[in-house]
């Protein structure tokens, strides 16, 4: 079977030295917050071109994180994009706001400016544009918007690590950004973890108390906090694979552009990537005519030993949590004709030329089998 991604192949191709700096940690006798998570923020604050950047324990509370260390209060609202994880969503009720979801640009699958304008009211405080399967969101419309309105931007990098929007990367453009190292993403930890970028040094501050019950630096409490933190394991890891993301995003990239020569001529969409924008290929997402013809091709490409996923099949106004709340069917139509026709096929950077051309082979085939 052609694993949708494989976290293992990446840990086997730089085994040594993932072994290596675990078992520094595990010898050096620190494991939470230590000298590992430090040099990790400083090399990964250098990689991205922000000032500061937290580690905290996953992607989820670095978004909820954000979000406070910008002001947001329980109540407030935040604008986001229904075609993501749940995880952004659920990350802005975490923090006690309201999300409100708008409409993505079918092109690129990620937040459409132009939507913003109708679900604001007196009560909307940040917008959360997530950079979604690694193409960079629309940001300067969206930063334009928000300056005009006073609100907040926080990115949802968690999909995003080293895309760019002409040539800086994602995670510099708004007041402050979430990113997650889940094992699957591009720069992924053998565990959860995530941080938080910003340039601004009174985010950082809060940031630094909000993630350990609300410390100072003598440790003591002077503002609300929990408990978000890398581990030191984590953070170990994280260099070694930050050393080499440039190169897996390279071979990302590669894998994308074998796919779209191979599939050019099929009635299926292909992935864009638009001027000025660096994609970094989280995903590679193909989109077919209807529902019946993606879920067929699914079905046939498993049967030929080929992963592929949806992400997502569900978007989130329409999942049993939020559907009283948030909407019915028809009410984000360009998002609910994704989901329904949207398919990502396996992406990984040691995905090789033979398994690339089996799996365009086996799409061809189904074509003309249709
Ligand atoms: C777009 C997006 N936002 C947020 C998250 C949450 O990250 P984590 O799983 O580390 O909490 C994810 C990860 O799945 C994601 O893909």
């Amino acid at each position: 079977m052609i694993p949708q991604n494989n976290p293992h192949a990446n840990y086997l191709g730089i085994k040594a030295e993932i072994d290596q700096a675990i078992s520094k940690v595990l010898d050096g006798g620190w494991y939470i917050l230590g000298e590992e998570t430090a040099a990790f923020e400083r090399e990964f604050a250098e990689f991205l071109g922000a000032r500061f950047v937290v580690g905290v324990a996953n992607g989820t509370e670095a978004i909820c994180l954000a979000l406070r260390a910008c002001g947001i209060r329980p109540g407030d609202e935040v604008i986001t994009v229904s075609h993501t994880a749940v995880a952004t969503v659920a990350a802005i009720e975490m923090c006690g706001a309201v999300p409100l979801l708008v409409e993505i640009d079918p092109a690129t699958y990620t937040m459409d400016p132009a939507s913003l304008i109708a679900v604001m009211t007196k009560n909307t405080r940040a917008i959360v544009p997530v950079h979604l399967y690694g193409h960079p969101a629309d940001i300067e419309p969206i930063l334009k918007f928000a300056e005009e309105k006073g609100l907040f931007v926080i990115e949802d990098c968690a999909q995003a690590h080293g895309a760019a929007i002409h040539g800086r990367k994602t995670g510099t453009w708004g007041h402050a950004a979430a990113f997650s190292f889940y094992p699957t993403k591009n720069l992924g930890c053998l565990g959860d973890g995530g941080a938080v970028t910003t340039n601004d040094p009174e985010i950082h501050e809060k940031l630094i108390a909000a993630r350990q019950y609300g410390w100072d630096r003598e440790r003591v409490s002077r503002t609300e906090g929990i408990n978000s933190r890398l581990d030191e394991i984590q953070a170990a890891v994280l260099r070694v694979k930050l050393r080499q993301l440039d190169e897996s995003n390279r071979k990302r990239v590669r894998v994308a552009a074998r796919y779209s020569e191979c599939l050019s001529l099929l009635p299926l969409s292909l992935p864009v990537v638009l001027p000025g924008k660096t994609h970094v290929y989280h995903q590679y997402v193909i989109r077919l005519s209807d529902r019946k013809t993606r879920d067929t091709l699914l079905e046939f490409l498993k049967a030929g030993s080929i992963q592929t996923s949806i992400h997502y099949p569900v978007p989130v106004h329409l999942q049993p949590f939020y559907s009283d709340r948030f909407g019915r069917s028809g009410s984000l139509i360009e998002t609910e004709k994704v989901c329904e026709t949207i398919l990502s096929l396996p992406m990984f950077p040691e995905l090789t030329s033979t398994e690339i051309d089996r799996i365009c082979d086996r799409i061809h085939e189904f074509f003309r089998e249709v």
